[in-house]
């Protein structure tokens, strides 16, 4: 064995993503995606097809999602290259999970480190529809205005059959984690481990099903969404898993203490 086991820093492609603008949302107050313009994002869906939240490729093998999104791994396909979530496009690719990583810091009651990584059984391949996400630095962060995109299929139950759900996204500025925690907003709720995004108006949000889904700043993965009061919501922005904390975790999770540089 190679004694000589150094940290490697994994680059990962830098991605632009593109939306058009069309308008209405499900995402709240959102944009249709153009079709397959975000192509690491992925649909976590139920066995029966049933999309439940949104998670982020970051290796073939592997997608970041929120802790949250745990249905258990037998319940669970991961769906890459999709766009219209129930239709068949024949862009899609699908993989079970071999075994899902929670963040061992993961609080179902506070929502703190709401995050986990799914190891899929076969891995995706990379092609015009499927990317990998690029992740911040440990520790890297974002600051107060700064626009991200958040993205996803979020629906609400309601729909039921028949209804086409198309990838939406929507732009908001990030909300300093002061504000955010402010007696008016979430009262402290707000950890280290969270970032806010979202308009002092409201109107724009993320909502429930985009769940695990990214929130991507300067074309990296900083947000996963987590959680919220309502959507769109004046007084209570979007909050978010904030990724740059937990990437030592993903990387040692993802390669291991034997990281072989010369494959990367
Ligand atoms: N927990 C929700 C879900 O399961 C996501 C909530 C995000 N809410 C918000 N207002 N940004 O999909």
């Amino acid at each position: 064995m190679n004694l000589l086991m150094s940290f490697c820093v994994v680059l990962l492609d830098l991605m632009t993503v593109h939306s058009h603008m069309l308008k209405q949302g499900r995402i709240v107050g959102g944009y249709t995606a153009a079709p397959n313009s975000i192509k690491y994002i992925v649909s976590l869906q139920s066995t029966r097809g049933q999309h439940f939240c949104g998670g982020s490729l970051v290796h073939r093998y592997w997608v970041v999602t929120a802790a949250h999104c745990n249905i258990g791994a037998e319940h669970m396909m991961i769906v890459a290259g999709d766009y219209i979530v129930n239709t068949f496009e024949g862009t899609e690719q699908y993989a079970k999970p071999h075994r899902l990583v929670t963040h061992p810091l993961y609080n179902s009651s506070t929502n703190n480190a709401d995050i986990m990584l799914i190891k899929l059984r076969a891995p995706m391949v990379l092609n015009k529809y499927v990317s990998l996400a690029p992740l911040p630095r440990q520790g890297t962060g974002v600051v107060e205005g700064q626009v991200c995109r958040v993205s996803g299929w979020g629906y609400s139950s309601l729909g039921g059959g028949q209804a086409r759900f198309t990838l939406r996204t929507v732009t908001l500025p990030i909300v300093s984690t002061a504000r955010c925690n402010s007696s008016e907003s979430f009262n402290g709720n707000i950890t280290v481990n969270m970032i806010c995004a979202g308009y002092r108006t409201g109107g724009k949000d993320a909502c429930k099903g985009d769940s695990g889904g990214p929130l991507v700043c300067g074309g990296r993965v900083y947000g996963l969404v987590s959680w919220g009061n309502g959507c769109g919501d004046a007084k209570f922005p979007g909050v978010y898993t904030a990724v740059s904390k937990f990437r030592r975790w993903i990387d040692q999770t993802i390669y291991g203490s034997h990281l072989r540089c010369s494959k990367y």
